[in-house]
């Protein structure tokens, strides 16, 4: 038995860093895929669907993938300092990273927008936090003005090593499962994590993408899990904030899913590449939806995910409902961050009160005899 000691280690064959690139990891990968046999009886649909639970990273998020390699190759190349924006979860991979790497991190964050958890490890793991008036869109223009000026790395998905990590999650499955998916949900923001997926997917197979842009000569399957077959990639975005579904930017995107509200994704191109050559889709779900999703999985499968994350089951249920996904298909849904990082959402949302009791057994035992 070998410690695991995250993804840079798992597949460096197939990652482009200098040799003597020291990986600074904090474990992450290895997530569970997770068969939701319960909601598909409660649901009524026929498929093998599968969540690939990501919450369980070390930050709680997919970001830990990507900024294992941001950071190392940042690191590497000597930077002292890392810059990037954030609904959340970036900030929080960015500022936990720096710390493991003994670099300075830089987050730029939407003001009032982002969930009490995620802003909580920024400042825990000593991150300089901005908060920027205006969206997530604004941030992402400032710190890409920014790092070109300054001595700062930018580690937003725009930096290519992040979608190099990112890519390791459809590794996973396909070790997994020994054969890709038919169809790949996710939830949409910048689409770096759609396009991340579909490089690992291609590289299992062997096959180009026009997806990967900066490291199109990158291909090496070693001995590791090859498949034949690239699924369906599907994108599923808020209802508020779909600038795919509108064909262009939307200025001021709004949703309950804070992770996602993004308007001018930065991934825009290769997400198309991706949609065309998987014969993938967008699409978007309400948030009325979206937080209905997030209920149900909590309680028919023991899953909490974030609003964001259930993005992807839910328009993965409404497909195969409506036959969109046939029937009998296997599809995996990435759920991207962890529940826990987002607790207001929850308790502002309309579940059973509390039950207070005397400190006497009979009251309790009361409790249970009404319920049992
Ligand atoms: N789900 C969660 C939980 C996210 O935090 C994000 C992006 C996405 C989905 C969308 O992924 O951008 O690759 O399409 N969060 C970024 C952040 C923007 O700052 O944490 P994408």
């Amino acid at each position: 038995m070998t410690r695991y000691t995250g993804i840079i280690d798992a597949y460096r064959s197939r990652m482009p860093l200098p040799a003597d690139a020291k990986a600074i990891s904090l474990g992450e990968g290895r997530t569970p895929l997770i068969k939701l046999d319960n909601l598909v009886r409660h649901e009524g649909v026929e498929a093998d669907l599968y969540v690939k639970f990501e919450g369980t990273n070390p930050t709680g998020s997919f970001k830990d993938r990507g900024m294992t390699m941001a950071v190392t190759e940042a690191v590497h190349r000597g930077a002292k300092a890392i810059l990037c924006a954030s609904t959340g979860n970036t900030s929080a991979a960015a500022a936990a990273y720096a710390a493991r790497a003994g670099i300075k991190s830089f987050v730029l964050i939407p003001e009032g927008k982002i969930a009490m958890g995620k802003l909580a490890q920024a400042v825990v793991h000593g991150a300089t936090i901005v908060q920027v008036r205006g969206n997530f869109d604004d941030g992402m223009r400032l710190v890409k003005e920014v790092s070109e000026t300054s001595p700062v790395a930018l580690v937003n998905s725009v930096n290519p090593y992040r979608l190099q990590g990112q890519k390791t999650a459809a590794f996973e499955i396909v070790e997994a499962l020994g054969r890709a998916p038919d169809y790949h949900c996710l939830p949409v923001g910048n689409a770096g994590n759609i396009t991340a997926h579909w490089l690992g997917y291609s590289e299992s197979a062997g096959l180009p993408t026009a997806a990967d842009s900066h490291f199109a000569a990158h291909s090496t399957i070693g001995n590791f899990a090859t498949v034949t077959t690239r699924p369906h990639m599907v994108g599923y975005q808020a209802a508020g904030s779909a600038p795919f579904m509108r064909g262009g930017p939307v200025k001021d995107p709004e949703t309950v899913a804070t992770a996602i509200r993004i308007g001018n994704p930065q991934s825009w191109d290769l997400a198309l590449h991706v949609q065309t050559e998987s014969k993938g889709w967008f699409d978007e779900c309400t948030d009325a939806e979206i937080l209905a999703c997030q209920r149900l999985l909590a309680e028919q499968e023991g899953v909490f995910c974030e609003p964001a994350s259930a993005t992807s089951l839910a328009g993965a249920l409404r497909d195969l409902k409506s036959g969109k996904i046939p029937a009998g298909s296997t599809v995996v849904c990435t759920l991207t961050g962890n529940g826990m990082k987002d607790p207001d959402i929850i308790l502002k949302g309309g579940f059973p009160p509390m039950i207070e009791v005397d400190a006497v057994k009979s009251a309790v035992e009361r409790v249970l005899v009404d319920r049992l």
